[in-house]
């Protein structure tokens, strides 16, 4: 059986770690006491395949974050490493502080949820949520106390008597939460958990999650691919594409300061406009059309960048005024009409294509294919990308 070194202090060593990284680069990492769960140089690979390459980051205690990105993109690797279920090829994993690199799973006292629910078929619902406390050789009295808890929690006072099959997608996987939370696990670990259902329910249970996350104040990491899901619940998402962290920030970083292309079109619709650095906060974009952006900071004169311009930051106006910043008119090639939302197609003089979308007005009075529209957008909403 694995166990964990300790040093002259009690703390975990670098040495039961499996790239035997120096005991100070542990040491570092734990001085930060905010945090719950350290990446230190954590690889995943399958033969000669890589899964997620050397990843470096923190996850903050009592936060919500969420693993986002593409299928394939390393979400779940990431998420089962954390667990233990998942060996890392190289790196350390700190967990509240400890080195669990060589921690077995059920050691580490973290929580999980799966997006097929992973409910135990022959068992009703109070016994499927007991089982994590029978196996822990939790007291008769204290279980029965503990399952009526985390039952309520999840709305499901009543339902103690079913089994899984004979309940919705919806209530089998409160069952899968109340499973989670019954043993008061430190860290939560969601993988896809809404995966299987529909619209509606979804929407509901993600407000279900996001409350719970509050009540119970516990660190909780959640995958999805859903960009409105991340986005919605999380106080930061880490973004992954093939293996790396595309961008880890709020989602208002990510939306409005999106690093490169991949992180601008992954989260929300964008115009990206290509251009060269002609003066600070201004990109030249073609002949006789410039942009006045928010910074061209850390980008050289003459330097090739794309500015990033968000279909609902840009106004469509009655009339182009010499005051602002950006202005272009341009002709409707498609209109669709969204529910509250409608969404321009504009081409341009230059025959660039421009999204724009607004506050939908009825049909009536609503611009429509062949017309021209004016429209304008703040320098401050024209964001060069990083990379
Ligand atoms: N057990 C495995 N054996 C081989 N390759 C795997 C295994 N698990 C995952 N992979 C590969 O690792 C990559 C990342 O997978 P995963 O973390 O499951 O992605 P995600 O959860 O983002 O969809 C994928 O290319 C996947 O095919
Ligand atoms: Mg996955």
């Amino acid at each position: 059986m694995s166990h964990v070194l300790l040093d002259n202090d009690g703390r975990p060593q670098a040495a039961a770690a499996p790239t035997g990284k120096d005991a100070a680069s542990v040491a570092a990492t734990q001085r930060n006491t905010e945090d719950m769960i350290v990446f230190r140089g954590v690889s995943k690979q399958y033969g000669s395949a890589v899964a997620l390459h050397a990843t470096d980051f923190s996850i903050r205690k009592g936060e919500f974050l969420s693993l986002l990105g593409p299928s394939g993109s390393g979400k779940s690797t990431i998420l089962n490493i954390i667990a233990g279920a998942v060996a890392p090829t190289e790196g350390i994993i700190v967990l509240d502080g400890k080195d669990v690199s060589t921690v077995p799973p059920r050691e580490r006292g973290l929580g999980m949820v799966f997006q097929n629910y992973a409910l135990l078929p022959h068992l009703n619902v109070f016994d499927n949520v007991a089982f994590p406390l029978r196996i822990r050789g939790v007291a008769k009295s204290e279980i029965q106390q503990r399952v009526r808890n985390a039952l309520e929690r999840v709305g499901l006072t009543g339902y103690e008597h079913r089994k899984p099959r004979e309940m919705s997608g919806g209530q089998q996987q409160r069952v899968g939460i109340a499973r989670c939370i019954v043993y008061s696990p430190s860290v939560i670990l969601m993988d896809e958990p809404l995966g299987a259902l529909d619209k509606k329910l979804r929407d509901q249970l993600q407000g279900e999650i996001k409350r719970l996350h509050r009540d119970l104040g516990t660190t909780l990491v959640y995958v999805t691919h859903d960009q409105e899901e991340a986005l919605n619940l999380s106080d930061r998402v880490c973004l992954m594409n093939g293996g790396r962290i595309a961008q880890l920030g709020t989602p208002d970083e990510l939306y409005f300061e999106p690093v490169n292309e991949f992180v601008a079109d992954f989260v929300g619709e964008s115009n990206l406009i290509e251009g060269v650095v002609q003066d600070e906060g201004v990109v030249r974009v073609s002949a006789n059309r410039v942009l006045k952006v928010r910074s061209t900071q850390g980008h050289a004169i003459g330097a090739k960048v794309k500015v990033l311009v968000r279909p609902e930051k840009i106004d469509i106006v009655e009339q182009m005024r010499a005051e602002d910043d950006n202005t272009c008119t341009g002709t409707i090639a498609q209109v669709s009409f969204v529910g509250g939302m409608t969404r321009f197609e504009l081409t341009l003089a230059d025959g660039a294509t421009l999204l724009v979308k607004g506050i939908s007005a009825r049909a009536a009075e609503r611009a429509n294919v062949g017309q021209q529209l004016a429209v304008r957008w703040a320098a401050r909403d024209a964001v060069v990308l990083r990379k």
